[in-house]
């Protein structure tokens, strides 16, 4: 075999062994990552053509294509506004575009749209060290490519939250274009709902990065960010919302300036930053979407009480897990100062020894340079919850991450229970096994 042979093979070799360890051998609980269902990934199989094709081109406000440069569109056309369609109606916005290839691209055209609305460079974001997303920051997509200054919220460590009111002077003295709320590290609802008042009365947009938490959205649990004042959400399709990969943006274009912001939006998306939008995702979002209208509700505070079950847990059995006077949690994550133990770092690479997988985590009083070993562990619950996993479930598990963490065992003998309870839950609950059950179900509606 040549060297470019034997590449391709190792490729193909590497895939299927990553497939087997992470599905069928791993636990997981990176809280980032999403757990489709067989019907969404069946269905990504069936728009195999789709996947190809392009549709580059303009929407009107609703949402809805209004105009494509190529050819060939007759379906494609119907598929974004279905797409789109049903986006604003399980979150009761009136505005949706789903050309967004990730949530990262959805911040991107979102802060660019509503910088050019505004006229207006400032953004008043979330700390990184306090859990904000890189895209949101200076040092990253915000700042080193739109040339957003940053201004950031005041934040509470306590209360693991925006101080709503020390953020409202920053926001009366700042004057920002936009304001942001969500995050990566996000345990507790931003005060969107306080926060309003005087974001109108500054003029600034306000912005709500739904990645981490929209599949608890669609389940009514955490806030409804678009009904408490946000004007837009951006999210990434696959994280606690079970779809495929890929980015969305939603809103109600209800004033003239939310009409305008709107349109800069779509603007930044198509010329500014997509061509193909990578449409062959549209029809499996869908299915995604038809999962959490029918199961979201029971997936959402399943989920979210297995997060509160593993907070008490652990903290009960001598982990410090943060915000514990708050119950730990109320997203689908709980954050670990894991330093008495050995470090984020030491104590994630142990977790992977034995078959579990979660991330090691900056904490906010950490010292923002030590990424390589900081001082904690973000764990998130949404993937094992899909899986079946009930509360007796979760603190058997968090007795085999007590074994690992406090030495009690080897990692390796560890992975062997891990191994066993990976068998009993490998399936995937409250979704369609295929896309005829998901089919089904609608005719019986
Ligand atoms: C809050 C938040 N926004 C945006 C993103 C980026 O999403 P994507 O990976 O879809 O670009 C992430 C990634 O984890 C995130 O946590």
């Amino acid at each position: 075999m040549d060297n470019f042979s034997s590449l391709v093979n190792d490729l193909i070799d590497a895939t299927r062994k990553h497939e087997q360890y992470r599905d069928k051998e791993c636990i997981n609980m990176i809280a980032s990552e999403g757990l489709k269902s067989p019907a969404v990934n069946q269905m990504l199989c069936f728009s195999h053509d789709l996947a190809c094709r392009y549709a580059e081109g303009e929407n009107d406000i609703a949402g809805h294509v209004k105009k494509r440069y190529y050819q060939g569109q007759k379906y494609m056309s119907q598929i974004e506004n279905h797409a789109t369609d049903i986006m604003k109606s399980l979150f009761k916005s009136d505005w949706a575009d789903v050309r967004l290839v990730s949530g990262t691209h959805a911040n991107l055209a979102t802060f660019k749209g509503l910088s050019l609305a505004s006229k207006n460079n400032k953004m008043v974001v979330t700390p990184l060290s306090c859990g904000a997303h890189i895209s949101h920051d200076y040092t990253g997509l915000a700042g080193n490519i739109l040339g957003l200054d940053n201004i950031n919220h005041v934040y509470n460590i306590d209360e693991f939250n925006i101080d709503p009111d020390k953020s409202a002077y920053v926001i009366r003295a700042a004057k920002p274009g936009i304001v942001t709320f969500g995050g990566s590290l996000f345990l507790f609802p931003h005060p969107v709902k306080e926060l309003k008042e005087v974001c109108n009365e500054v003029g600034a947009y306000v912005a709500y990065d739904a990645s981490h938490v929209l599949g608890l959205i669609a389940g009514g649990q955490f806030q409804d960010p678009l009904r408490e004042g946000a004007d837009f959400i951006t999210s990434s399709t696959h994280k606690t919302f079970p779809g495929p990969q890929g980015g969305v943006v939603m809103g109600s274009p209800t004033t003239p300036a939310l009409e305008k912001a709107v349109k800069k939006i779509q603007f930044a998306i198509f010329p500014l930053s997509a061509s193909s939008t990578h449409l062959g995702r549209l029809p499996a979002l869908g299915i995604a979407a038809l999962e959490m209208k029918i199961f979201g509700a029971d997936l959402a505070k399943q989920i979210v009480k297995n997060a509160q079950t593993a907070g008490q847990y652990l903290y009960e059995n001598g982990v410090k897990v943060l915000a514990e006077k708050k119950g730990f949690t109320r997203s689908h994550q709980i954050a670990v100062d894991i330093r008495s133990y050995g470090g984020g770092n030491k104590i994630a690479q142990t977790l992977e020894d034995a078959n579990i997988i979660l991330n090691k985590n900056l904490l906010p009083y950490d010292n923002q340079s030590s990424k390589e070993d900081p001082s904690g562990l973000r764990i998130g619950f949404q993937d094992i919850t899909r899986r079946g996993m009930k509360e007796s479930d979760i603190k058997h598990l968090c007795d085999l991450m007590l074994d690992v963490i406090k030495e009690k065992r080897k990692p390796a003998q560890v992975k062997e229970d891990v191994l066993l309870l990976k068998k009993e839950f490998c399936g995937v609950k409250y979704g369609f096994q295929n896309v005829e059950e998901a089919l089904n179900c609608l005719n019986k509606a």
